[in-house]
């Protein structure tokens, strides 16, 4: 695939679908499942980031509509750590345009927060790593407990509250680490690589959290090199090559049709730039 390849497919309202093979049906998963109107909450036209002589993004077109699991595959180097970063506004694009949907017909611009692929925790109880976190957001104190409570039982560590966090398994850490995103009452969550470091039943632990996170109306964009994960989670994939987004379809379309030839070999990981 070279970088003329168009995109295979964009989905959701503000898209407008390239012309494809495999372009078509539309919708969002709505919030808690069902299929709704996809209504977009960010979205990114020719947008173009460079790092130091890097261009680490370029040409980038992408929508996240409410209630997506956008999950961000491609090789070492392709720019799923950048195209998060520049998502969640950390990053300003070079060139192109990055627009944030404000929510339903109100004016409310959605929140965001980030967990990334190795968090920091400070050597404090679970609770307090929570309310520090809430403190630094500006959270009112009178909001607090119940907002960290809030997260905890979403991610299963309300018996461990009391706990020293650094001494939690890998596991348990990555869940912390989500419910301090999650504390933050996000409408959109990026994670970057969250269970890179984890076996596979901590990586599960961690799968079956996010995998609920739409039944709260939290949209999901997450990078993995994890196919088996994407497969999982991903309503929603984006296939990213040297910068660009060549693929970005539903995951049934992503996994079930006919991939392009490098995204073919990118699944059965035989990438021939390895
Ligand atoms: N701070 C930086 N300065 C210069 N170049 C950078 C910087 N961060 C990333 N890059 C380069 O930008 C490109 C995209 O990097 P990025 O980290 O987004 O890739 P990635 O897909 O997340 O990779 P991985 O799977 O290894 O996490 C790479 O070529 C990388 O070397
Ligand atoms: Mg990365």
């Amino acid at each position: 695939m070279n970088a003329s390849t168009p995109t295979l497919a964009l989905l959701g309202a503000a898209g407008a679908a390239t012309a494809s093979p495999v372009a078509s049906a539309p919708t969002g998963v709505g919030v808690g499942g069902t299929a709704a109107a996809a209504e977009p909450l960010l979205s990114l036209r020719g947008a173009q980031v460079r790092l130091g002589s890097t261009l680490a993004l370029t040409g980038v077109d992408l929508t996240v509509c409410r209630g997506q699991r956008l999950v961000l595959i491609g090789s070492n180097g392709s720019g799923k750590t950048t195209l998060l970063r520049l998502l969640h506004g950390l990053l300003t694009p070079d060139a192109g345009a990055r627009t944030l949907h404000p929510l339903g017909a109100g004016s409310r611009v959605p929140r965001m927060a980030m967990l990334f692929q190795r968090p920091f925790l400070l050597q404090l109880s679970v609770r307090r790593n929570l309310h520090l976190a809430l403190w630094l957001a500006r959270v009112p104190a009178a909001e607090r407990a119940t907002r960290a409570d809030e997260a905890l039982e979403r991610v299963g560590l309300q018996a461990q509250a009391g706990q020293l966090a650094t001494a939690l398994s890998g596991g348990q850490q990555q869940r912390l680490a989500l419910a301090r995103a999650l504390a933050l009452r996000p409408d959109i969550l990026f994670l970057d690589e969250p269970t890179a470091s984890l076996d596979p039943g901590a990586s599960r632990e961690v799968e079956a959290v996010v995998e609920r996170l739409g039944e709260a109306g939290i949209t999901v964009v997450m990078s993995t090199h994890n196919l088996g994960q994407a497969r999982r989670l991903a309503t929603h994939v984006a296939y990213l090559e040297a910068g660009r987004v060549p693929v970005h379809a539903s995951a049934e379309r992503f996994f079930n049709a006919a991939p392009p030839p490098a995204v073919h070999a990118f699944l059965r990981g035989e990438n021939p730039w390895l």
